[in-house]
């Protein structure tokens, strides 16, 4: 059996702004830079030890992976931080204040936006400054590989070969994986591996800085898996996730 370690970064400051943020390099805030060392308390608590770390080229996910690792006296760990695992792409709402959005467009059509599987929000000008065609952590991919906007299903084909290509060897060549990532990107790992429905998948909904622990088989199937944390307290901010996107 192995066992592989997902989280999504601490508080940033556009999920405190409540904007979307998508490929938006913002950083963590105070409570975000807290998350993350409370993840990495957990996990030290828990017996945790890993062999390698994957994360994206975001920094609000990678500092909260080297905050989680500090707490784990594990900064020695290597680190692939590979862009695949960046956020779902956000297209012209990035920078947009999700509730406001709400009351424009309505509650029904941003949760289409942030939550359908395969409608991408409308997609930002191919000129606007927004695009990451000249930002040199992307200069080595393809201009049709760098999005404009994204759906999940996007999300899942850029993702999922990460997964089968880099991710899945490393697991079965025994390493001990953790994954610093993102809401949406963490979404489509947990529905490939899940084999969640194209309509469930819209009710799930992952919290901030919190260590979600797969159990998974000898064919890398999940057995088990179980955040570490107070139930409630997960429960409560999977609910507050999910109510971002709705008028006030
Ligand atoms: C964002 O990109 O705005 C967040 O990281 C995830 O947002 P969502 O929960 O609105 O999809």
């Amino acid at each position: 059996m192995y066992k592989i370690v997902f989280m999504r970064h601490g508080e940033s400051t556009w999920n405190l702004s409540n904007r979307f943020t998508g490929w938006t390099d913002v950083d963590l805030t105070e409570k975000g830079i807290n998350e993350a060392k409370q993840a990495g308390k957990l996990l030290k608590e828990g017996g945790y030890t890993f062999d390698l770390a994957y994360t994206s080229v975001l920094k609000r996910a990678v500092r909260t992976l080297w905050l989680a690792l500090d707490e784990m006296d594990m900064m020695y760990l290597p680190i692939k931080n590979d862009w695949r695992l960046n956020e779902r792409h956000y297209g012209a709402l990035q920078g947009l204040d999700k509730a406001e959005t709400a009351a424009k467009y309505g509650d029904q059509q941003v949760l289409v936006w942030r939550r359908s599987y395969d409608t991408p929000p409308p997609a930002l000008e191919p000129t606007d400054d927004r695009a990451s065609f000249n930002d040199p952590r992307y200069a080595g991919l393809r201009k049709e590989q760098i999005p404009l906007t994204e759906c999940l299903k996007d999300t899942v084909a850029r993702v999922v070969p990460a997964w089968d290509e880099e991710i899945a060897p490393a697991i079965r060549a025994g390493k001990k994986i953790i994954i610093s990532a993102h809401g949406n990107s963490l979404r489509a790992l947990i529905k490939m591996l899940d084999g969640i429905s194209d309509d469930d998948i819209v009710g799930l909904n992952i919290p901030n800085g919190t260590p979600l622990v797969y159990e998974l088989d000898e064919n890398l199937k999940p057995i088990r898996h179980y955040y570490l944390g107070d139930a409630d307290a997960i429960a409560a901010a999977q609910a507050a996730v999910a109510n971002q996107g709705k008028a006030k």
